[in-house]
């Protein structure tokens, strides 16, 4: 029976707020961290994957699709949020409709989306800077670069095996110590990066367009080669299930719920706004980038810099270099402070160890998490290639997103008359179709990438039914305190 104990919103409630964790974040700086945790790889890496293997010029029509299905979640994440303002997020949320079992489930995934994310936005990080620090004439020896077995190809054409990727690795351990410094720092750092990345784009849209050839973006739908997902709409929806990876972090504000300064009305102002100013800006890059080059050109890491080579402007691509660096630092950030306040949120319940939520006297972050956080980011970095890590991520996440949707529906049956700052409209229709996209999506992932999800569920439950399940019972009967 325990295992499916819910916590009520009432508890949960209290013990938001009897957190020591700083309310220091407005809605400006919650919609510039959905910013910050959204627009990064996906743009600047996958977008070139997209158009050039399966969507060709309606990439951006993959992007809208991929757009709709994030709204659906969104708009259940920002009821959620807004009822239980609590850093838990998702995992707290099923926590309160699902029980405990499902909650350690989700709160297990959700390491895939926030941990991986940042493990696989870092090594497109390590690229970029590699790219950059090479036009400076510094060079990391290459064996430094690749996680171990990966070629690195030189540029005599010839190979070597990489050990670990050391890039990588430090930026992850630098945002790490970001993080622990303080939220108010975190939040600055992350605001000017992202107005530097979000002004980046702007200048590749506004310059780029007088340079768009529209013979490019003809067949606008370039007919299928035969194969599922290779052009025509096949490859549109395929492409969908890609550049979704795109749009993933805008979830990531529900975790500062418990350091915004009134997270009812301001949480789903950052989730919606967030996503909404990235899609336009998505669709705009998407169909200049498409418009500027043949799509066939595109099938490379940096896909914005070969579009901004057609427009003979010089000045353009270092500009286009600092953003993508930009972009990508504040997408591993957001990532991992997300994972440290879910680790906090399941310390507070006693699933984890209650060190997950000690909080540093003078900074009030919850630095021995950030620390360990970043420690396995920087791990999980140097050590795998983009490809195992980047399907994994998508998958977590939309397990994520569909118990979120579900969980809506859930509460309006058992809670039916909590407060709801925000209410998702179009009941009981959005979290159904947010669902049923969510299994749709994840059925399109490889069946390795599956597989990896149930070993790393196996070994969530492992550690559930040795230890969280116990001291999560005896959290339960202990009086609210903090965790300072
Ligand atoms: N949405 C994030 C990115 O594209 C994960 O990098």
């Amino acid at each position: 029976m325990s295992l499916f104990v819910r916590k009520n919103i009432g508890s949960l409630l209290a013990e938001a707020g009897s957190g020591t964790l700083r309310r220091e974040l407005g809605p400006l700086a919650l919609v510039t961290l959905g910013i910050g945790a959204v627009i990064g790889a996906g743009i600047f890496v996958m977008s070139g994957t997209v158009a050039s293997q399966n969507a060709g010029p309606a990439l951006t029509l993959s992007m809208v699709f991929a757009g709709i299905a994030c709204v659906f979640a969104g708009l259940c994440y920002a009821e959620l949020a807004s009822m239980i303002p609590v850093a838990g997020s998702a995992y707290t949320y099923a926590y309160a409709t699902m029980g405990e079992l499902v909650a350690w489930i989700i709160g297990w995934d959700l390491v895939l989306e926030y941990s991986l994310s940042s493990s696989t936005v870092a090594v497109g990080w390590s690229a970029y800077a590699i790219t950059l620090l090479g036009e400076m004439g510094i060079t990391i020896p290459p064996r430094l670069t690749g996680a171990p077995g990966v070629h690195i190809c030189l540029p005599d054409g010839t190979h070597v095996i990489g050990v670990f990727n050391l890039p990588a690795m430090v930026i992850c351990l630098a945002l790490t110590g970001l993080l622990m410094i303080g939220i108010r720092e975190s939040a600055r750092v992350n605001t000017t990066i992202v107005i530097i990345k979000v002004a980046v784009l702007a200048i590749f849209v506004a310059f780029g367009a007088h340079y768009v050839n529209t013979a490019n973006l003809h067949p606008f739908i370039p007919p299928n080669t035969g194969q599922f997902g290779s052009f025509g709409w096949s490859g549109i929806l395929r492409g969908a299930g890609i550049i979704f990876f795109a749009y993933i972090g805008f979830d990531a504000v529900s975790t500062a719920s418990q350091e915004a300064k009134n997270p009812g009305r301001d949480i789903p102002i950052g989730i919606l706004v967030s996503l909404a100013i990235c899609t336009v800006i998505y669709i705009s890059v998407g169909l200049v980038m498409t418009g500027l080059v043949p799509y066939t050109s595109l099938n490379v890491a940096s896909p914005i810099a070969v579009a901004v080579q057609a427009t003979g402007l010089k000045w353009l691509a270092p500009i286009v270099n600092i953003g993508a660096i930009c972009g990508l630092s504040s997408v591993i950030l957001v990532n991992m402070l997300a994972q440290s306040r879910i680790f906090y949120s399941m310390s507070r319940d006693g699933l984890l160890p209650p060190l997950f939520a000690r909080l540093h006297p003078r900074y009030r972050t919850p630095h021995v998490t950030t620390a360990i956080t970043g420690l396995v980011v920087a791990i999980a970095s140097g050590l795998f290639p983009i490809a195992v890590l980047g399907q994994l991520v998508s998958m977590g996440t939309l397990l994520a997103f569909a118990i979120v949707c579900m969980g809506v529906l859930i509460l309006r049956r058992i809670e039916p008359d909590t407060h709801r700052p925000f209410r998702t409209p179009g009941m009981p229709w959005v979290p159904i179709v947010g669902t049923l996209i969510c299994l749709y999506l994840m059925s399109g992932l490889p069946l390795p990438t599956w597989i990896r999800l149930f070993v790393w569920l196996a070994v969530g439950l492992t550690i559930y039914f040795t230890y969280g399940r116990f001291h999560a019972a005896a959290a339960r009967d202990r009086p609210i305190a903090n965790a300072a």
